[in-house]
């Protein structure tokens, strides 16, 4: 059996964040989602994990998990639930369906007894009920007997080139102390930036590519090296081809600018806040969403293709995303960026590595 310190992974996704647990050193024995496609993905990404398709407002799929683990001991829970899954307006009873897909997290932690729990969420969650959902996860860890901290990290400071900012909880037995969250690896001005990430993918515009196909040209900075990890084809690299009124409307819009920046009377259908924003070659991205219709390459008049969106958030060229291209920029946007996972799993074998045995 591995000697690696065991993680589950809950709300896996595609697996973004045992990525960068595994490139840590940490085996991820486990992922568990209900969405098909994203668990295809995590299978054929993490080829010595186990799935469970499930969902986890079941107590019935903690169940299987705990049968699928069969005694193992777990070191780590990691876990994204969507945020939606988490609801203070009914009562707390066990069986409230509306309260148990975060607090699935805490009845797994229950049974399993990991040395670590970390869940993972949007910044919004902090001041979500007036601070009191942030309230009721501490005390979740509290009742676990877990030492907790939390923070709103910003994923440029930990080389992802992509403004996200995303909140971690992190319980830890007593014996190992309070988490510390790494130190920020680039600051401001060192950032990675759009051109350093995607520059040397292929502009894919008439042409629109094939689902597996090739580089066109060689790595032209550090980050893209580090990305293509050695890979010699490409896959997910697919353009889109717009209307001649969507392309007429984007190539208005200048290097990081947006709907505002556009003439009176072009681009009127859409005026949301994020609506025809086109990256900045020299700034890390926006924070890649779920969605492929706001957001456009900062020099091709198109929106950006899962491939680069996925380089965006630090995913490497070798990992491959299966599903309809929608459900493809789905499991994209919905994950935390290898990278930032990577720094944070580092810094908890510090802890574990330490006295966690
Ligand atoms: C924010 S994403 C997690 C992304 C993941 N942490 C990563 O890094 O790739 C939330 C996931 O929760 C899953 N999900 C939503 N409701 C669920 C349920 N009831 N049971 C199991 N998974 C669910 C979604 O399919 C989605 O993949």
């Amino acid at each position: 059996m591995s000697s690696k310190l065991k993680v589950v992974d809950l709300f896996s996704g595609c697996g973004g964040f045992s990525y960068g647990f595994e490139k840590a050193g940490f085996e991820v024995v486990l992922g568990v989602d209900n969405d098909k496609a994203a668990l295809d993905t995590f299978k054929l990404n993490h080829k010595n994990s186990d799935i469970i398709l499930g969902d986890l407002h079941l107590d019935s799929t903690l169940d299987e998990i705990e049968n699928k683990i069969g005694g193992k001991q777990i070191d780590v829970i990691i876990a994204g639930p969507p945020c939606q899954g988490f609801s203070l307006t009914g009562s707390r009873k066990a069986n409230d369906d509306r309260n148990r897909l975060f607090y699935s997290v805490f009845k797994l932690a229950n049974r399993l007894k990991p040395k670590a729990v970390i869940i993972e969420n949007v910044p919004g969650l902090a001041t979500l009920y007036e601070g009191r959902a942030k309230t009721a996860i501490l005390e979740e860890f509290d009742n676990l007997g877990l030492t907790k901290n939390f923070k709103v990290l910003y994923a440029p400071d930990y080389e992802v080139p992509q403004i996200r900012r995303r909140i971690f909880f992190v319980g830890l037995i007593e014996e190992l102390g309070v988490f510390d969250f790494p130190e920020k690896i680039l600051s401001e001005g060192k950032y990675n930036t759009c051109l350093k990430a995607i520059g040397d993918l292929p502009s894919r515009l008439d042409d629109l590519g094939e689902e597996i196909d090739s580089y066109d040209k060689p790595a032209e900075s550090e980050y893209q090296t580090m990305m293509r990890n050695g890979n010699d084809v490409l896959f997910n690299h697919v353009g889109t081809k717009h209307t001649d009124l969507v392309i007429n409307v984007i190539s208005q819009v200048p290097e990081g600018g947006n709907h505002r920046d556009l003439p009176p009377g072009v681009g009127d259908s859409r005026k949301f806040n994020e609506a025809w924003t086109r990256y900045h070659s020299n700034k890390p991205s926006k924070t890649i969403d779920t969605g492929h219709r706001n957001h456009f390459h900062y020099k091709y008049n198109r929106v950006p293709t899962v491939r680069e969106n996925a380089r965006l958030q630090s995913f490497p060229d070798n990992f491959r995303f299966l599903g309809t291209k929608t459900q493809q920029y789905r499991q994209v946007g919905n994950a935390v960026p290898p990278l930032l996972g990577f720094h944070i799993a580092k810094k908890l074998l510090t802890y574990l590595d330490k006295k966690g045995e």
